[in-house]
């Protein structure tokens, strides 16, 4: 897909509004109806994962009017913000919770991932005083090594699981691809749809959720024709970048830029490249070193590690990021002439993304534009 190169716009327009996120609302309209399209032709429903925009009410209400119903979050206070703002959806806390919030999930999740006994005891008791069920959907490790239970428990598991009262098991689900990068590829998504069918007969449970994975899972869904039990996924970045999680490529027709971040430059000087005197530890605890290329124009933006994970930009022009400490990202502008009060434009990866959507000092900016 073609990147568009953000004009660069009058400072004064800008003045008030920076370090700023634009997010255009249509481009992930567009995503979000393209990738429902493509995993409910074989029948797979898609969970919109909210957590990369922490839980933006915006984004929220656009997934749900584009035909999402299940909204998963890893932060009960971004299903909490979502509920509360009235968002119409099911809403799915994408981890397991501490035993610290449980009331919380019982209050604002109407589903939980779960690994852990002891925390779905506390989520029984808990749902059972408020006179409500909580439904699980229960994790399986199946190699990634994050959250999940060892299959030689899940018997021992849905036994105590399936007659607690206040509990529903909904279904079971796995994570790839987010801790060890393992895929799922066939053999896993085989793996999973076999413990489901193995678990509905000899439990006489009906499971409703075979859940396979995340964004990770594009190629394995677009490699097969045989997507066994698995019926649902839940999908964060494909929809809000575009892109599958195995390597990062760009899914066919879908929107890879409907983040853009924009930062001011506060000093624009024509400086050494490499910096002098006797080097010790920098703002990060690092020895830095520098490639000696003689005078070069250093720019500096008003963004730092505090504000920006500085390291998942990519600058739209020809430019490159030097370094960062908590407040200051320093430039390169090579050719660009670029002076103080300009806004320098950046494309996001997931880091980036979630830390500047979860940030205080960046103004978010929805658009409607395609
Ligand atoms: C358990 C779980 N499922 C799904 C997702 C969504 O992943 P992705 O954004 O790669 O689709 C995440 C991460 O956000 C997750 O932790």
């Amino acid at each position: 897909m073609k990147l568009t190169i953000a004009p660069l716009v009058h400072p004064l327009k800008l003045q008030h509004m920076m370090p700023k996120m634009e997010i255009n609302l249509s481009k992930i309209a567009h995503n979000v109806k393209a990738i429902k399209a493509l995993y409910e032709a074989k029948g797979i429903q898609v969970m919109g994962v909210t957590k990369g925009v922490c839980g933006s009410i915006e984004l929220a209400n656009l997934l749900v009017d584009n035909g999402i119903s299940q909204l998963g979050d890893s932060k009960v206070s971004n299903l909490r913000k979502m509920k509360e703002a009235g968002v119409q959806a099911e809403f799915v806390l994408l981890r397991t919770p501490a035993l610290s919030e449980v009331e919380a999930v019982v209050d604002y999740a109407d589903i939980s991932l779960n690994s852990e006994l002891v925390v779905i005891n506390q989520l029984a008791q808990c749902a059972v005083s408020k006179n409500t069920v909580q439904k699980i959907i229960l994790m399986i490790e199946l190699g990634d090594l994050r959250e999940g239970i060892m299959t030689e428990n899940i018997d021992r598991y849905i036994q105590s699981i399936m007659h607690l009262p206040g509990i529903e098991l909904v279904g079971i689900g796995a994570n790839f691809a987010c801790f060890g990068g393992v895929k799922p590829d066939a053999e896993k998504m085989n793996t999973l749809s076999l413990l489901a069918a193995d678990i509905r007969n000899r439990y006489d449970l009906s499971l409703p959720y075979v859940s396979g994975g995340n964004s990770a899972n594009f190629t394995w869904f677009t490699s097969t024709e045989e997507i066994g039990e698995v019926n649902h996924l839940r999908i964060g970045e494909s929809i809000l970048l575009g892109r599958e999680t195995l390597t990062r490529m760009p899914i066919p027709g879908l929107y890879t830029d409907a983040f853009t971040f924009y930062s001011e430059v506060i000093e624009s000087k024509i400086k050494p490249s490499v910096p002098y005197g006797e080097i010790a530890q920098n703002a990060l605890g690092f020895y830095p070193a520098f490639e000696e290329l003689g005078n070069i124009r250093r720019c500096i933006l008003g963004v730092g590690f505090q504000d920006v994970f500085v390291s998942g930009l990519t600058p739209l022009l020809d430019l490159n990021v030097v370094g960062f400490s908590s407040d200051h990202t320093v430039l390169d502008a090579k050719n660009v002439n670029l002076q103080v009060g300009d806004p320098v434009a950046f494309s996001v990866n997931y880091g980036a993304l979630l830390s500047i959507m979860t940030s205080t000092t960046v103004t978010k900016e929805y658009i409607y534009d395609l």
